[in-house]
């Protein structure tokens, strides 16, 4: 499993990208304007607070807008993979960003159609929104389930990135049904690297008995 962090914050990046725990990092035009700085000065910072691919969404329902602002960023650095939103489109974008070698993350996915259509098109990457999914009366899991199933039986290479995770137990879940990527904000990210305390007592059991034997031995 890779974890992206969900995040435009620079000091959360940093935190989780040392200790080594991120691949990536996804954002989003919502929480790139709750940023003090605007997107031309943090987007550079985001970029140095971290090694990986960086996903930044690009906005609006043209497709030569879409175009236009996702060729921009990539000239700004490759490491930054499209963002587009799965509308008509958003579709449009994506099957053209892909033949010019342009790494696309499609997003705000709620429907394996939409899936099966972003992938076909050349996408990198997929992004179904669990929660979202739920709020609309979807079954997220037998939906992403079903998304995982069609791109392996049609033999897509983009590899689904579950998004939207409110809860930790869902992670789990994602891995046994083959989701290879999961973007998850920092509090989430938290909770689930997080130490067991039973592992924490263990660590300590094993350490104080360390420390004993090399006092007797000394
Ligand atoms: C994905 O990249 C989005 O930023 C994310 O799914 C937003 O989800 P949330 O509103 O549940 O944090």
């Amino acid at each position: 499993m890779q974890f992206w962090l969900d995040s435009a914050d620079v000091r959360s990046i940093k935190r989780f990208s040392t200790a080594g725990f991120v691949h990536g990092v996804t954002t989003n035009p919502i929480m790139i304007s709750k940023q003090s700085h605007g997107p031309e000065i943090l987007i550079p910072e985001l970029l140095k607070a971290f090694d990986g691919p960086l996903a930044v969404q690009v906005v609006g329902d043209m497709t030569d807008g879409m175009i236009h602002q996702a060729e921009k960023l990539y000239e700004l650095n490759p490491r930054i993979l499209i963002k587009i939103p799965v509308i008509t489109e958003g579709y449009a974008a994506i099957a053209y960003l892909a033949k010019k070698n342009i790494p696309v993350l499609a997003t705000a996915v709620f429907k394996t159609q939409q899936a099966l259509i972003a992938a076909s098109l050349g996408a990198q990457y997929i992004a179904p929104y669990i929660h979202y999914m739920e709020e609309q009366g979807i079954n997220s899991l037998r939906e992403i389930e079903n998304m995982q199933l069609v791109l392996d039986n049609q033999g897509l290479e983009a590899e689904l990135m579950a998004a939207s995770v409110r809860n930790i137990t869902l992670i789990e879940t994602m891995a046994e049904i083959g989701v290879s990527h999961v973007t998850l904000s920092p509090e989430i990210f938290e909770q689930y690297f997080s130490s067991f305390a039973e592992t924490v007592y263990a660590n300590d059991s094993f350490t104080k008995h360390w420390l004993e034997y090399l006092e007797i031995s000394a």
